[in-house]
């Protein structure tokens, strides 16, 4: 075996030369990458071997371009270099490939004469999620493969094709057994060799994208049909400009051309910056300095959810999913068999669901009315009334049934968790697992480590979200947490507005150009305006009290802060309209115009204020973490990465001098957090706030 550089090696089985990458944690194509299958391909080509594999080594196939060497000097080979020396080898060339070929890593692929792969491998042009476009010839070979519809489809989702997938399309030559790639490549290789096969060049098969010209209307379809899911994002409509390209340039080096010149835009501008920090922001969030990756876990075989109202049951769904069997327990036979019966519903409702899935699922899931079922549950999950006097009672009783060692859990959205714990002898397995509504569909998971969690608590506890599919980020106890507390901000600015003269959809218009999928109004028009509103209590005090007591109650009396019709499509309203205007006049004040730049500051920069208070309070350990608790739970869009991203931008300096502003017109609900002076004081950033350690806990 020769090696070739640090992370690659050559050698030759028989008359096949085999490459290996070894470039932990995933082959990304860094610059050493890039030099070793330079000069990996060249030996290959010059040697006796009749035919050459690339195989990596490690969880995965390159997984794609470097993205930690975005925005630094070209250094090594060239992509296109290794591109090239690989479509024009004069010996077939196959690719081996396992875990997952992205982006630049199929891209490559994507210049081999062949592909084989395993069943599990799974493969995709995911840079549409950094807000890119693959940008080493991917947008031109993959609809010559796969078909325009296909290839964009994959693009703009970023989607990860399974191999038996692949294969269908094209993709993929040929599906080798699980544990035999080397082998099977080298088989397939050989086999190439003697049959003579054809070295096949992706960007000499024309055939599919012939069949889509003359036929734009396939892209105004397509952007039809997903403007909503592209809003406001730059990268989906490049993808689809550069696929246009493929069909109607009359060579390939053209619509190469454009996807270079594509690339270069996106890649120099803010929403990919912002994308690609948020990659990284979201793994970073999984690093928690004092509870290190080594930190035994407990072993979850059993989870236990009490309360099957709309958190309990959602929770539950998650761990059926992966074939973990839940005990849901409930006060009311009726509350129980509806829980179970909005399940199930569910589950028969969701999109490609085959029956003895949903029966799969539902067998994994029992109900009861006595908490002893909790007994051998590994962690019990509590979502029941948010009462501190109820959450007590429920968490003396769990202490009482449950095994040692068993999780507490509680799903509170704000109660104080430290004096749920207190109630319990075992303050130290007690911890926060804030589910995100519809709790089987939010991605995000709040982790609240209260004052005496134990760190294996916390690391099994951030282990079983990734194993249940949610992003999870480690906060502290504090009213709302990191995402409500946050959110209050807004929510009072919001309703301010409204009584100083702004009318609701001026505030929802506002937020939503801004990239939130919906404003505060819209939002409790959807959620119900009476969510704890109590009739007999009602003395038309607020706008929405009043809006109640009307029964204008939201979208399900098609009536709210806006109208709604057979389709529940929102018209401002008049009626919303004379109610506030009248509120403003019975409370004495003078509306005024206020414009959209007011709405929009006046909506944000107390958020990322209170940002800053979060972080002063170690209730959050980085910045990043606040960013990727709004980005994944409520909807702040991801290519302005998340507020405390935003205010780093815009300039702590300029959020403190608008916060002044503010504060000075409009009073203490402003006063910049102590965080942010100082910074700006010392020129710094949010990022670059390091919180203090831990101090190790008492033995
Ligand atoms: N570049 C640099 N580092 C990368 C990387 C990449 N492309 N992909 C992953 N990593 C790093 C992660 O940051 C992480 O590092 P830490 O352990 O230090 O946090 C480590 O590799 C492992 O990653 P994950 O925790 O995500 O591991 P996973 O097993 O859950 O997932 C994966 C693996 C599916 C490959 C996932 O990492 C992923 O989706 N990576 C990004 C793939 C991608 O977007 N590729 C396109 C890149 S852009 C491009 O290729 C442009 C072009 O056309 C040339
Ligand atoms: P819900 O009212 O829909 O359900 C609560 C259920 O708990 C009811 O079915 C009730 O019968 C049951 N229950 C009450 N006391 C019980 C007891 N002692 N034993 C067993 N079951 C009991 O309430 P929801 O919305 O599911 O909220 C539950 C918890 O989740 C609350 O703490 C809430 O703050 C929190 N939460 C709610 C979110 C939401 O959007 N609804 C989001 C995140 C957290």
């Amino acid at each position: 075996m020769a090696e070739i550089n640090s992370v690659t090696t050559l050698e030759t089985d028989g008359d096949v030369a085999v490459i290996t990458l070894n470039s932990p944690p995933v082959n990304a194509l860094s610059a050493n990458v890039r030099d070793g299958l330079y000069e990996g391909f060249k030996a290959a080509i010059a040697s006796d071997a009749k035919a050459i594999v690339l195989i990596c080594e490690g969880r995965t196939f390159i997984a794609g371009a470097d993205i930690t060497e975005f925005g630094g000097a070209q250094r090594g080979a060239s992509l296109f270099d290794v591109q090239n020396m690989m479509e024009n080898s004069p010996k077939p060339v196959v690719a081996a490939i396992h875990g997952t070929a992205l982006g630049g890593g199929l891209e490559v692929a994507l210049c081999a004469h062949y592909r084989v792969a395993v069943p599990s491998a799974r493969l995709g042009l995911p840079e549409v999620n950094l807000g890119l476009l693959p940008g080493a010839g991917g947008t031109q070979r993959l609809p010559r493969i796969a078909g325009v519809e296909k290839a964009l489809e994959m693009m703009t989702s970023g989607r990860h094709a399974p191999a038996k997938e692949a294969l269908e399309m094209g993709l993929v030559d040929e599906i080798v057994p699980e544990g035999q790639l080397k082998e099977g490549a080298v088989a397939f290789a050989r086999k190439a060799v003697a049959e003579n096969k054809p070295l096949v060049k992706v960007r000499e098969n024309n055939a599919k994208l012939e069949a889509a010209n003359g036929h734009p209307e396939i892209f105004a379809d397509f952007r039809k049909a997903n403007a909503r899911r592209f809003r406001g994002f730059l990268a989906p409509e490049y993808n689809i400009r550069c696929v246009e390209a493929a069909v109607n340039a009359p060579t390939f080096e053209e619509g190469l051309a454009t996807e270079r010149k594509l690339f270069a835009e996106l890649i120099s501008g803010p929403q990919s910056a912002a994308q690609r920090y948020y990659f990284f922001a979201e793994r970073q969030a999984q690093k928690i300095p004092d509870v290190p990756d080594d930190t035994p876990t407990r072993p979850i075989k059993k989870v236990g959810v009490l309360g099957a109202g709309t958190m309990g049951g959602g929770i539950s769904m998650n761990f059926a999913n992966v074939g973990i069997p839940v005990t849901i327990v409930e006060v009311k036979q009726e509350a129980l068999e509806r829980g179970l019966s909005t399940m199930r519903k569910n589950y028969e409702r969701s999109r490609g669901a085959r029956p003895e899935e949903t029966e799969k699922r539902m067998g994994l899931i029992s109900g009861s009315l006595d908490m002893n079922a909790f007994a051998d549950c590994d962690l019990v999950i509590e979502a029941v009334f948010e009462r501190m006097d109820i959450k007590k009672d429920v968490f003396q009783k769990l202490d009482a049934i449950c095994k040692p060692g068993a999780i507490l859990a509680t799903n509170t959205s704000g109660l104080n968790i430290d004096e749920i714990a207190s109630v319990t002898r075992r303050p130290q397995d007690v911890i926060g697992l804030h589910f995100f509504s519809p709790a089987n569909v939010m991605k995000l998971l709040e982790i609240v480590r209260a004052d005496k969690t134990a760190k294996d608590v916390i690391a099994t506890s951030m282990k079983l979200a990734k194993q249940i599919g949610k992003v999870a980020v480690l906060v502290g106890v504090c009213p709302g947490f990191v995402g409500n507390r946050i959110l209050a901000q807004r929510q009072r600015e919001a309703q301010k507005l409204v009584l100083e003269g702004a009318m609701p959809w001026d505030v929802d218009r506002v937020l939503y150009d801004f990239g939130f999928p919906m404003g505060p109004f819209a939002m409790s028009d959807l959620a119900g305006l009476d969510i704890g509103w109590v009739k007999e209590k009602s003395n038309g005090a607020t706008i929405r009290d009043v809006l109640c007591e009307m029964d204008r109650r939201g979208q399900k009396t098609r009536a709210g802060y806006y109208d709604y019709d057979e389709n529940r499509t929102a018209k401002p309203s008049p009626v919303t309209e004379k109610i506030i205007n009248d509120f403003i006049v019975k409370s004495g004040r003078n509306p005024r115009k206020i414009s959209d730049e007011e709405i929009l500051d006046r909506c944000i920069y107390p958020m990322i204020n209170e940002g800053a208070k979060i972080l002063e309070e170690g209730k959050a350990i980085r910045s990043s973490d606040i960013d990727v608790v709004w980005v994944n739970g409520y909807g702040w869009p991801v290519y302005r990465g998340g507020p405390m991203y935003y205010g780093d931008q815009f300039g702590p300096d300029k959020v403190l001098a608008r916060m002044q502003e503010f504060q000075s017109k409009m009073g203490e609900d402003f006063k910049p957090a102590a965080l942010l002076e100082r910074l700006v004081a010392e020129g710094k950033k949010f990022s670059d706030f390091k919180q203090q350690q831990r101090q190790p806990e008492p033995a």
